[in-house]
């Protein structure tokens, strides 16, 4: 099918790259000429693993243009047009739609004679569908209207870092509209994702439990809903067990055994219940303030969301105090960082804990060494007003440092010389903020460990 992507962030590419893969016809459009000029030229602006990979081995190649030649890059006007373009938080924690106005703007300039699907893939807040739905009314009057235009909600539910293997083995495929046409022709886009009868690429195998992908069709309003409510249940399980290990600490158990033990229930499942530094990223803060916004605007109050908000950005505070109770004085310390990226596979800074973390260390007088596989290039660009120092090596983030804390648990952090590293400070202290280090080795190593519930 002939597939227009607007917006080529995360959420567009990863969609372009796998829809391209399955055989169909992909035109990604973006408004930042410098983006496409890149994407043309074959570099990605973003960090995503396999990604340049996929959008070289696609049978049909994705072709990537500015909105105003998307028709002339293309074999003829699409059939679907999603909206892949970013709705960041805006000052009252509703998603600013600005981007999607103009995505809307855009795509109302191109369309063909036939039936046009509109697919919302961004997450947008419920009842934005009906509203997509006006403005393209609105920008089609009635004497000079000649498209037939549906609007649907298709949510991802993409993982930064495993993007690609989420598109093409979902759990779930969610296909909301309140017209027929719009969900029979989503249903035919997804069928190979569905009926799992693609070859998969070399470099990202099928898992071995796959089966048909089971496939949810529903009204517009309870696609957009699934969205919020999914991301929501995520964070407050990930906030639930980092409540747990707060008292875990206090009573003296050991919160890897009590998540284990919980996650065994198959009611509960495992997933989501790793204690630590808690979730950053650009969706769990964002959704769950939007979620919280719109139960504000019909009167009801997101209780649970609330406080899950609030225990999860108490674990960056809850840190820092815990480096405090240890080297009692901030000022003149040094403390290095281990992980930028808000989780690991990525290079996303977006409500990153380190740069909280950081930014509490240094108003606190401490200076900060940070270091991180994959994030440093970006955090040049995006985070040039954090007074941190950003450390091309392991070995200078732990040289002459009173205390070094893991924040991201990219793996080789797992795997450094401890002994070597607690020889480099000047006092041994760890802090594993995400209870991945192998404790036993650091300890014989002369570190002095400290881990988050245990
Ligand atoms: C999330 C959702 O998983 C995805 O479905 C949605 O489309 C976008 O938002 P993402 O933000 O990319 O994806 O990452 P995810 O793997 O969900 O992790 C989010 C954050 O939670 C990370 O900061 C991670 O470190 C943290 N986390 C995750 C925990 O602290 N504990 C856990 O057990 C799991």
């Amino acid at each position: 099918m002939r597939v227009r992507i607007v917006g080529a962030g995360y959420v567009g590419l990863c969609t372009a790259a796998s829809l391209a893969y399955l055989g169909h016809e992909v035109t990604c459009v973006d408004v930042d000429p410098e983006k496409i000029a890149g994407l043309v030229r074959g570099e990605l602006p973003i960090y995503e693993p396999h990604l340049a990979e996929l959008l070289a081995v696609a049978p049909i190649p994705v072709r990537f243009a500015v909105p105003d030649d998307a028709n002339a890059a293309s074999a003829g006007p699409p059939e679907l047009v999603f909206i892949a373009v970013g709705t960041p938080p805006g000052a009252d924690g509703s998603p600013d739609l600005k981007q999607v106005a103009a995505a809307v703007r855009t795509i109302t300039q191109s369309l063909g004679d036939g039936l046009t699907v509109v697919v919302n893939k961004s997450t947008v807040p419920v009842g934005s569908g009906n509203w997509v739905g006006s403005l393209i009314d609105d920008a089609q009057p009635p004497g000079a209207r000649t498209a037939t235009v549906v609007v649907a909600s298709n949510p991802e539910f993409l993982r930064e870092g495993s993007a690609l293997m989420d598109s093409l083995y979902p759990d779930r495929i969610v296909v909301g509209s309140d017209d027929a046409r719009a969900i029979e022709a989503l249903v035919r886009l997804y069928q190979p994702l569905i009926e799992q009868d693609f070859a998969p690429p070399p470099f990202l195998p099928r898992p071995a439990r796959t089966g048909r992908v089971p496939l949810v069709t529903t009204d517009l309003a309870s696609a957009e809903l699934i969205k919020y409510a999914s991301n929501a249940f995520l964070a407050l399980k990930i906030s639930f067990i980092n409540q747990i290990a707060e008292l875990s600490e206090r009573v003296g158990a050991d919160i890897e055994s009590v998540s284990r033990a919980l996650g065994l229930d198959a009611r509960i499942g495992s997933a989501f219940l790793q204690a630590g530094l808690g979730w950053g990223g650009s969706c769990f803060g964002k959704d769950t303030a939007a979620l919280v916004a719109t139960a504000h605007e019909y009167g009801l109050s997101m209780s649970i969301v609330e406080a899950a908000r609030e225990v999860n950005y108490h674990q960056r505070a809850r840190i820092v105090e815990r480096l405090l109770a240890e080297l009692k004085i901030m000022k003149g310390r040094t403390i290095g960082l281990l992980g930028l990226a808000f989780k690991p596979q990525t290079d996303d800074l977006r409500d990153a804990p380190s740069v909280d973390i950081a930014r509490r260390l240094l108003a606190r007088g401490a200076k900060v060494r940070v270091h991180d596989p994959v994030a440093l290039p970006r955090a040049r660009r995006e985070l040039a007003d954090v007074a941190f120092e950003l450390c091309d090596t392991v070995d200078s983030v732990f040289r002459g440092a009173d205390a070094v804390v893991l924040v991201t648990e990219w793996p080789e952090y797992a795997q450094l010389d401890w002994a070597r590293c607690a020889k480099a400070m000047r006092t041994p202290l760890l802090l594993d903020g995400r209870n991945a280090l192998p404790r036993d080795a650091l300890t014989a190593a002369g570190l002095r460990y400290f881990a988050v519930g245990r």
